[in-house]
């Protein structure tokens, strides 16, 4: 290696042609994931557009334009009229999501539909699993989600990704779905999901909030990263076929070593806090939202992460 001054890592700076010549992570469109939020009504959410919502009447206009834009995926959440105790409105058939697919499915047929497999948006106490002794009982949400996976294929989507966090999950729903003839569906494991403040925005859109204690029962510690690894060792073993980690910002770290120790697609979403900040700071003028939002999306491609599930996607698209 040679050393200054023969060395100047100031030559490939000098113009944007040169430092485009040398970049070594690039954002392409096709590695981005869409959240839209499907509800009862349409709302406007003027201040975090991106958690915004939709209607099943609604949501084909968006995603018309998303389309139009570019955009290859989305992933979609679900808040029910009405919530209950087993959080039924996850694998009704009739259930918002299942009607927003079928909607979905028929209009953009070359469209990627994800689909969110969890009960925290459905369940009356908001907790991701139902409740036995004010504790969520694991083994009995298995089903459930599994019936929510295969109901969700079912209405047309192409993958589902379960953000539970139960153990177990990934091989009952791959059960599910193979006795149900979806061998080639994919399962996208949100297999390192941490207990995070990060989400909060996406609670409030979602109406998840839970309504006693926190879901620090089933999600992960932060301190923990070896932990992470464990968790993405099951879950291959269980046949999950990409893994997500979740934040992603705070956990550039946990992508890294994902990436180092595994060969399956990586996944890592960009959660509603790490949007939130970025534009509530805009909205004050104490920075520059696109640049802020390409540093921390290239941030996360750098780490490791082939696909990122972000709030900017939309937004992304217009400005690639
Ligand atoms: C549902 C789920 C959550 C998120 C994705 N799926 C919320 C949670 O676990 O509380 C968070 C997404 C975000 O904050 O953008 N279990």
């Amino acid at each position: 290696m040679s050393s200054f001054p023969i060395a100047r890592m100031r030559r490939f700076r000098r113009t944007d042609g040169l430092r485009g010549l040398v970049r070594e992570t690039r954002l392409v469109l096709d590695d981005f994931v869409m959240p839209l939020f499907i509800g009862p009504s349409p709302f406007a959410n003027a201040e975090l557009p991106g958690l915004g919502r939709h209607s099943v009447d609604t949501v084909g206009l968006e995603a018309d334009e998303l389309v139009r834009l570019g955009v290859r995926t989305v992933i979609l959440f679900g808040i029910p009229d009405e919530k209950d105790d087993d959080g039924s409105g996850a694998y009704d058939d009739d259930g918002v999501v299942q009607r927003a697919l079928r909607v979905l499915r028929d209009r953009h047929p070359q469209l990627v539909l994800l689909t969110d497999v969890c009960l925290c948006e459905y369940t009356s106490h908001g907790h991701c699993g139902v409740l036995e002794d004010g504790e969520v009982d694991n083994d009995e949400t298995l089903t459930l989600l599994a019936r929510t996976a295969v109901s969700h294929v079912e209405a047309g989507a192409d993958a589902v990704a379960p953000s539970d966090m139960m153990d177990g999950r990934v091989a009952a729903i791959r059960e599910a779905l193979d006795d149900n003839g979806f061998d080639a569906t994919p399962i996208i494991a949100y297999s390192a999901k941490y207990a995070s403040a990060f989400y909060g925005p996406f609670r409030e859109a979602a109406e998840s909030t839970p309504a006693f204690g926190d879901r620090r029962g089933y999600q992960m510690d932060p301190g923990n990263v070896r932990e992470a690894l464990r968790e993405c060792e099951l879950d291959v073993d269980e046949g999950a076929d990409m893994l997500m980690i979740k934040p992603a910002l705070p956990c550039l770290d946990v992508i890294r070593a994902v990436r180092d120790e595994f060969d399956l697609p990586l996944a890592a979403y960009n959660v509603s806090g790490e949007y939130a900040m970025i534009k509530a700071a805009a909205a004050r003028g104490l920075i520059h939202e696109r640049q802020a939002a390409l540093e921390s999306l290239t941030a996360i491609k750098r780490a490791g992460a082939d696909v990122v599930f972000s709030y900017w996607t939309k937004e992304l698209a217009a400005w690639l």
